[in-house]
C-alpha cells in the first residue's frame, strides 16, 4: 500500500478536489483505493455521499475500541472505499498527546490494510501540529496542491524545512499547482521557473475552474460529470505523472 497524504499548512488550496478526484482515478485503474478524511469539516465525505460520523468517535479508534477496518464505508465506485469524517477529529490533537508513542499513532492505525488497499489517500486538514506529524510519520508521500503566490511558496518552504529538520527518509514531498489562472501573470512566472523548490513538481498542473467548484454542486468526482474538461484532463495527466513515480517509491519501499 502507497499512502498519499494530501496536505498543506494553508487552507483551502485543492487538498480535497485532489484527494477525491486521484482516489477515484486510481481506483478506476484497477487499483483498491481506501481514502481516509481526516479533517472535521468533512468535505471529501460529502462529496463521496457518505454520512460523516464514527461510531464512538476519534476517541474508540485511538483507544483501540475499534479498528479503522470496522468504520470503512464503500462508495458509489467499485474499489473506492472511504473512512469517514467525524466530528470529534477537531480533539484528535488532544487524544494523540495522551498516547504513549503519540507520533506514530496514525502509521499504526492503518497498518492493517497495508494488504487490503493499494492506495490509501489521506485528505489531512489544514494547519501543522502533532496530527500532521502522525501524518508525516504515516504516509509515503505528501502531495502538497500550492497555489502559485508568493506567499504560497513561502509556505511550501516552510513545510520542506520542517521535513528536513525532522530527516524523515520514508517520505517523498511533492508539490504540485493548483488553481492555476494562467490569465495572471504571476501565476505564469512562478510555474514556468521551475527551479528551486518546485523542480520536483510535476509538468501536469490543476487550472482554476468552476468545474471543480461544482463537485459541491454535483458531490461527485469530476471525472463523473465533466470527463471532457480541461480541469478533469489535468487530473488525468497529473494522475498519469504521479504514478509511476508513486510505484518506483514503494519498489524502493
Ligand atoms: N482547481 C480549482 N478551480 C476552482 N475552484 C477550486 C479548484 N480546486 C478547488 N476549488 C474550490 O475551492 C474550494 C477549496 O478547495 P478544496 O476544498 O479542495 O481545498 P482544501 O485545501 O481541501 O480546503 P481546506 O483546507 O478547507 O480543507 C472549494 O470550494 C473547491 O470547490
Ligand atoms: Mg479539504
Amino acid at each position: 500500500m502507497i499512502t498519499i497524504a494530501c496536505y498543506n499548512i494553508k487552507g483551502g488550496v485543492g487538498k480535497t478536489a485532489a484527494a477525491v478526484n486521484l482516489s477515484y482515478l486510481a481506483a478506476q485503474g484497477g487499483a483498491n483505493t481506501l481514502v481516509w478524511d481526516l479533517d472535521p469539516q468533512g468535505a471529501a465525505t460529502f462529496y463521496f455521499r457518505i454520512k460523516p460520523r464514527i461510531k464512538g468517535g476519534t476517541f474508540s479508534l485511538f483507544q483501540r475500541k475499534r479498528e479503522l477496518d470496522d468504520v470503512i464505508k464503500a462508495t458509489d465506485f467499485s474499489r473506492l472505499d472511504l473512512v469517514p469524517a467525524d466530528f470529534s477529529y477537531r480533539n484528535m490533537d488532544l487524544l494523540l498527546e495522551q498516547q504513549r508513542k503519540p507520533g506514530t499513532r496514525l502509521k499504526k492505525l492503518i497498518k492493517p490494510l497495508q494488504s487490503e488497499y493499494h492506495f490509501l489517500f489521506l485528505d489531512c486538514a489544514p494547519s501543522i501540529s502533532l496530527v500532521s506529524e502522525n501524518i508525516f510519520a504515516a504516509a509515503d508521500v505528501l502531495l502538497v496542491p500550492t497555489i502559485p503566490t508568493t506567499l504560497s511558496l513561502r509556505t511550501l518552504k516552510q513545510l520542506l524545512d520542517f521535513c528536513d529538520s525532522m530527516a524523515y527518509e520514508h517520505l517523498a514531498v511533492i508539490p504540485f499547482f493548483s488553481m492555476v489562472d494562467r490569465r495572471k501573470s504571476l501565476h505564469r512566472e512562478i510555474i514556468d521557473d521551475r527551479s528551486g523548490i518546485l523542480q520536483n513538481a510535476p509538468v501536469s498542473y490543476i487550472p482554476y475552474a468552476s468545474d471543480v467548484e461544482q463537485m459541491g454542486v454535483r458531490r461527485a468526482p469530476l471525472e463523473t460529470y465533466a470527463h471532457a474538461s480541461p480541469a478533469a484532463r489535468a487530473y488525468r495527466d497529473m494522475w498519469a505523472e504521479l504514478l509511476p513515480r508513486l510505484l518506483a517509491r514503494n519498489r524502493r519501499n
